[in-house]
Parts: C-alpha cells; sequence; structure tokens
C-alpha cells in the first residue's frame, strides 16, 4: 500500500479530490465508488471547487455508493442518500440519476444486493473507491467477523460502531443494521483511496496496514489488493507526539 501522511485533513482532501479529478478528466465517465463519513468530505470539497471552477465535469460519471443505513427513510436527514446529496451531488453537475445506492429498506436482501452487483458489473466496475475506516476496522460497514464478506449483505452493526455515529442522531436512536457492499466486492474496485484522520484510527490503520491480514480487522484485506492509496494525518499515523 502506498502510504502518504500529510499535515491534516485539508491538505489530504485537496490530494484525494485531485487525484479524482484528475482521472474523470481522463475518463469522463469514469465509475467513482464512494464513500460516507467524515473522513472524505474534505476530497469532496475539492471535487466541488474544481468542478465550480469549470475544471471538471462529473456529468457522465457514475457513482455507487458502499452502504446505506436500514429502516430510515431514504429522506431522512442521516440516511446515506441524504448525506452524499448534500455534500458532493447537489453541489457539483453529475445527474442523481448516475447515482446508486443500496435500499437500505428492501424486504428481500439477497434480492437487493443481486441487483446491486448486476448494476455494478453492467457499468463495467468500480474504477476508483473512495473508503474511510472505522475505528474498528470496518471498510463500507463491513464490521470484524470470522471470514471476509463477498458480495452486498445486511449487517448488524457493532457497539463500537454505533457509538462512533450515535451523536449524529438527533431525533432517533441509530439505527442497528445496515446494507453494505461486502469487502469481496470492494476489492474488485481497480484503484482504492483511504482516508483516516484522527487519533481515534490510529489503532484501527497501525493493524490496516501490519497487522495479520483477518476479517477481524476488515481493512487488512486491502493489503492484498495492487493499487491502494492511503491517506492520513499524523495523528491516525501514529505520529502524534513527534
Ligand atoms: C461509517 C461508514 C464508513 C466510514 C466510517 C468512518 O460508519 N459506514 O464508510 O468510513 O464509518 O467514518 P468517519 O469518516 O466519520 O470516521
Amino acid at each position: 500500500m502506498n502510504v502518504i501522511v500529510l499535515e491534516n485533513a485539508s491538505a489530504i482532501g485537496q490530494a484525494a479530490g485531485d487525484m479524482v479529478c484528475e482521472l474523470v478528466s481522463r475518463r469522463p465517465n469514469a465509475v467513482l465508488g464512494l464513500a460516507t463519513g467524515s473522513s472524505p468530505v474534505p476530497a469532496y470539497r475539492r471535487m466541488i471547487e474544481r468542478c465550480g471552477a469549470g475544471e471538471v465535469s462529473f456529468r457522465e460519471v457514475t457513482t455507487f455508493n458502499l452502504d446505506e443505513y436500514c429502516g430510515l427513510p431514504a429522506e431522512h436527514k442521516n440516511s446515506y442518500r441524504t448525506f452524499m446529496r448534500e455534500e458532493l451531488f447537489s453541489q457539483v453537475d453529475i445527474p442523481l440519476g448516475n447515482t446508486n445506492f443500496l435500499d437500505g429498506n428492501c424486504a428481500d436482501e439477497a434480492a437487493e444486493s443481486a441487483r446491486y452487483s448486476r448494476a455494478l458489473e453492467a457499468a463495467g466496475g468500480v474504477e476508483l473507491q473512495i473508503l474511510g475506516i472505522g475505528r474498528n476496522g470496518h471498510i463500507g460497514f463491513n464490521e470484524p467477523g470470522e471470514a471476509f464478506t463477498q458480495e452486498a449483505y445486511k449487517v448488524a452493526l457493532t457497539p463500537s460502531t454505533i457509538e462512533a455515529n450515535s451523536p449524529y442522531f438527533t431525533d432517533r436512536p441509530m439505527p442497528a443494521y445496515a446494507m453494505t457492499m461486502g469487502v469481496g466486492q470492494i476489492l474488485r474496485a481497480r484503484k482504492i483511496i483511504l482516508i483516516a484522520t484522527g487519533e481515534a484510527k490510529a489503532d484501527a490503520v497501525r493493524a490496516m496496514l501490519e497487522g495479520e491480514i483477518t476479517p477481524r480487522c476488515p481493512a487488512s484485506a486491502l493489503q492484498g489488493h495492487p493499487d491502494v492509496t492511503v491517506y492520513l494525518d499524523p495523528a491516525a499515523a501514529g505520529e502524534a507526539s513527534i
């Protein structure tokens, strides 16, 4: 993995956002895999800035988001669909019809997973996947477990994830389940950028980079991918006191 430590979240956002913009400039109809959470937001801001400046257009881009909560109306302020619309889609020129999400309210999770896999395949697969990482090493919502997951599925969120994300839920308790793309599916992206900032991520980052490849740290699976760039700030890199 190519590990790059930059001084802060905004420098990381600039570098990661530029990587996305360069790809889209070269290939205007690129397929992007997108993540939610606070980590990718500065990269999205950079993409918005460059799109606003006329340097790049997302008109022909297709996106697939990693995950979605179960049991939340799609229009709820905490749904990942709403998050993406607010943080990126409404501020660039991508048609909403080009954006894809797992349906967290699906009645049949196997059918929904098959639908997403088919849509991904029909689009030619993800060219560039943006990832964050959970404090417990999760990617997407693939929580630590006994086996690496493959295709999309419904996951019971762990206490660590519920503790980390609950503060964002002010009008109702956070959902206990989510639909997520599987680790196997994430690894099929041709190129991956993972962003982690802050001390709370340092243990997960170390396990991802230097630990055993194990489903107990889902992000460790990235060690087996040929093209991963990891952007860290000094705190996430474990250099906070240097
Ligand atoms: C969330 C998302 C992940 C994200 C992670 C870290 O729950 N499902 O895709 O990478 O947790 O979030 P943050 O970047 O806010 O720390």
